[in-house]
């Protein structure tokens, strides 16, 4: 039996996917009574046939999405199916909107030298702690219009959040109440505060939004702030750290880099398929689903290993090399249908920045110690708590 919370697992879970895909692609934990696939191919389908595999996983099977209102109104779009997800979808989009992105850039590049500049002078920085976690929660209370000196709580309730997420598996009820109660009251607060006078933030504008004259709530605004901090933080601080660990267990490719940086894109590509930041997502069947020759029961949950699909010999060349030249890089670290990742193209803009200032920035640089690293908390995302590096300051 896997234990999928040992720290070694986390560390590493490769070779355990490499097993299953080999010997039970679809596997059934019967202690659990939870379904896993691992294949690239039944990932894909899991992840983007939402009429069979269902996001609401929250809903009780035979409950149809009119019949439970209740839970309709309590979902958000990472957890609710078409035609609410359609809408939801389409009102979020009107607010978090290519241009709102890009009119970042100049801001995120700032956050990142300040950032190192507190660290220039000592020739020595803790890479995720002091650079890649602080980031992404500056990048998104900002774009959200927070103040900033609120940061270390939304740090809090994030990373409680995305933990609690492996209860999913031992307990269906489980969940960290109190970090979602703190947030939601909050983002209530705020959400008034932008009623009475908009600003230029998201939260203005996802008032203001409007599709076929229909309005997102504010229980829709509340759950979307939440999930784009749930969603935006630690899989972008993983991102980032865990691209540089990469290329530091790599020097060839470092060195590639170095002399071309315009292979940083298939750099980040790269790292999103080789080290996946979010390696599982959860989905329930819907009906008696057959995937590779198993028939999967309706109601019943099914783990998507993304981290797995992404190493799949089947789809990848020599899936286990790190190679900033693959193209094509047809990864699914972003999810694939419907759900395709709505910050994709801020986490991709985040990362560029951060790694072409640090690699800039920092010359010489290497880990200070070797030795194991501290994995993430949880099973689903994937990265180190820290990563301790010295170099010379350019
Ligand atoms: C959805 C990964 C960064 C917001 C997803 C999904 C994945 C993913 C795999 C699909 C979930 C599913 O199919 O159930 C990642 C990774 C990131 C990242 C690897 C960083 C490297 C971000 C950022 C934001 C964000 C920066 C926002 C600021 C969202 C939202 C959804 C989503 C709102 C739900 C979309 C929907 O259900 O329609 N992400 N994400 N993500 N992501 Fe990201």
């Amino acid at each position: 039996m896997i234990n999928l919370f040992s720290p070694e697992l986390n560390r590493n879970p490769y070779p355990m996917y490499q097993t299953m895909r080999q010997s039970q692609p679809v596997m059934h934990i019967e202690s659990l009574d939870i379904w896993s696939v691992f294949r690239y191919a039944d990932v894909k389908t899991v992840l983007s046939d939402h009429a069979r595999f269902s996001s609401q996983y929250g809903r009780p099977p035979g409950v149809d999405e009119s019949a439970s209102e209740q839970a309709r109104r309590r979902s958000t779009l990472i957890t609710t199916d078409p035609p609410h997800h359609t809408d939801l979808r389409s009102l979020v989009n009107r607010a978090f909107t290519p241009r709102a992105v890009d009119a970042l850039e100049p801001r995120i590049e700032e956050i990142a030298n300040e950032l190192l500049d507190k660290h220039a002078a000592s020739g020595q920085i803790d890479f995720v702690k002091d650079f890649s976690y602080p980031l992404p929660v500056i990048v998104i209370s900002e774009l959200l219009g927070i103040p900033s000196e609120d940061r270390d709580r939304f740090k809090h309730w994030s990373d409680e959040i995305v933990a609690s997420a492996d209860q999913v598996l031992g307990n269906t009820d489980a969940k960290s109440d109190s970090a979602h109660q703190e947030m939601g009251a909050y983002f209530h607060e705020i959400i008034q505060e932008r009623r009475k006078s908009p600003q230029s933030d998201l939260i203005s504008a996802l008032i203001e939004a409007e599709v076929d004259s229909e309005r997102l709530t504010e229980e829709d605004i509340l759950s979307f702030c939440w999930l784009l901090l749930v969603a935006g933080n630690e899989t972008t601080t993983n991102l980032i750290g865990n691209a540089m660990l990469t290329l530091l267990e790599q020097p060839q490719q470092l060195a590639l880099l170095r002399q071309n940086p315009a292979l940083l894109s298939g750099a980040i590509e790269e790292s999103l398929r080789y080290r996946s930041p979010v390696q599982a997502m959860f989905r329930m069947t819907t009906e008696d689903v057959e995937i590779a020759g198993h028939t999967i029961p309706a109601g019943k949950r099914v783990v998507a290993w993304i981290g797995s699909a992404n190493r799949d010999e089947e789809k990848f060349a020599e899936p286990d090399q790190f190679d900033i030249t693959r193209n094509p890089n047809p990864h699914i670290a972003f999810g694939h249908g419907i759900h395709f990742c709505l910050g994709a193209p801020l986490a991709r803009l985040e990362a560029r920045i951060a790694l072409s200032t640090a690699l800039e920035r920092l010359q010489d640089v290497s880990r200070v110690a070797d030795g194991p690293l501290e994995p993430a908390r949880g099973f689903i995302v994937h990265g180190v708590t820290s990563l301790p590096l010295k170099f010379s300051a350019k």
